[in-house]
């Protein structure tokens, strides 16, 4: 006779059954991780930029790759007091924080003047993203407890087309640097690796951003009628202008807009990241990142391009 207290074959015990359900979440979140970063469209016609083709090409990108990962549910892990001391004295949490804020009121301000549905529900998520940084980061902060200055309001733009190229040049400059910088401090060890694997996913967003947003800006301007081309070349020489003499403020520990406080990441990051890289291989990290970070989209979506050239350019002039 079989003893009563044993457990019978087909019954799991609470522990197995609680590894199992862990393994399921695991294989999930590996899933989604997986997911966000790889995408085609299944028809392999080739695409024309500016084309309707085109549009629902970087729309879906960014829609069928979003990773639907919750941050109230983030485990951040427990630091050793080094590696704390270190996360804590980055100057870069209020300007993070900060942007986060000012990326989403300017995303979905442009989202609510945009017609198209489907570019619509895209920029939609694009800012419901941004906003979701910012938790992310503000939880972040909390769990570490790093103080951060008072937060300023962020009113919408008064011109939503303004707002969403600053946002989107922005991104284009910052994610580039953004990218380097991170896998020097995975690599140096200054983020300790968990913290570097709960972070990861709002590093690649930010390229999926990019992505879409170099895409949109083509399919755009091949969309306006001729006479108001060179106007919007204006603008988007305009914005690169406000941008440079933004990063130079920063940089100087002026702030343009009069919020924040701490110094540029993308400026000054390399240095505090405590590995000593010198310029040259500092930009070659962050052209290999950018390649990496962008190399599972649809090959027909054009890849941001300014940055890395003018990286390049930089490169060559440090020879
Ligand atoms: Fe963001
Ligand atoms: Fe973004």
């Amino acid at each position: 006779m079989s003893d009563p207290l044993a457990t019978p074959e087909h019954e799991t015990t609470p522990d197995a059954e609680a590894s199992a359900i862990a393994a399921v979440a695991q294989a999930a979140v590996e899933e989604a991780d997986h997911a966000m970063r790889h995408w085609a469209d299944p028809s392999p016609e080739p695409v024309k930029l500016g084309s309707p083709r085109h549009l629902s090409l970087f729309c879906n990108m960014l829609l069928q790759t979003h990773n639907p990962y919750k941050p109230a549910v983030i485990e951040w892990p427990q630091l050793s007091p080094e590696a704390l001391g270190r996360v804590t004295s980055l100057p870069i949490w209020d300007i993070a924080v900060q942007t986060e804020g000012r990326a989403s009121i300017r995303v979905e301000t442009f989202a609510a003047t945009v017609q198209e549905p489907l570019l619509r529900r895209a920029l939609e998520m694009d800012g419901t993203e941004e906003a979701r940084h910012k938790v992310v980061l503000s939880k972040l902060v909390q769990a570490y407890g790093i103080p951060l200055a008072p937060e300023p309001s962020y009113p919408p733009p008064d011109d939503p087309e303004w707002g969403w190229l600053v946002t989107g040049y922005s991104e284009c400059i910052d994610s580039f640097f953004a990218f380097g910088l991170f896998a020097a401090a995975k690599r140096s060890g200054f983020f300790p690796a968990e913290l570097v694997e709960t972070f990861e996913p709002v590093i690649q967003e930010e390229g999926r951003h990019i992505l879409f947003f170099v895409n949109w800006a083509a399919w755009y301007r091949r969309n306006l009628p001729w006479w108001r081309r060179p106007l919007f070349a204006l603008k988007v020489a305009r914005v690169w202008a406000f941008l440079i003499w933004e990063r130079i403020g920063i940089a100087r520990g002026i702030d343009p807009d009069g919020v924040a406080q701490d110094a540029n990441f993308t400026m000054n990051g390399s240095a505090a990241l405590g590995e000593a890289l010198s310029p040259r291989s500092m930009i070659e990290l962050c052209l290999a990142e950018n390649e990496r970070r962008m190399a599972g989209y649809d090959s027909r979506l054009l890849r941001p391009e300014t940055v890395p050239r003018l990286a390049r350019l930089a490169r060559r002039l440090l020879r």
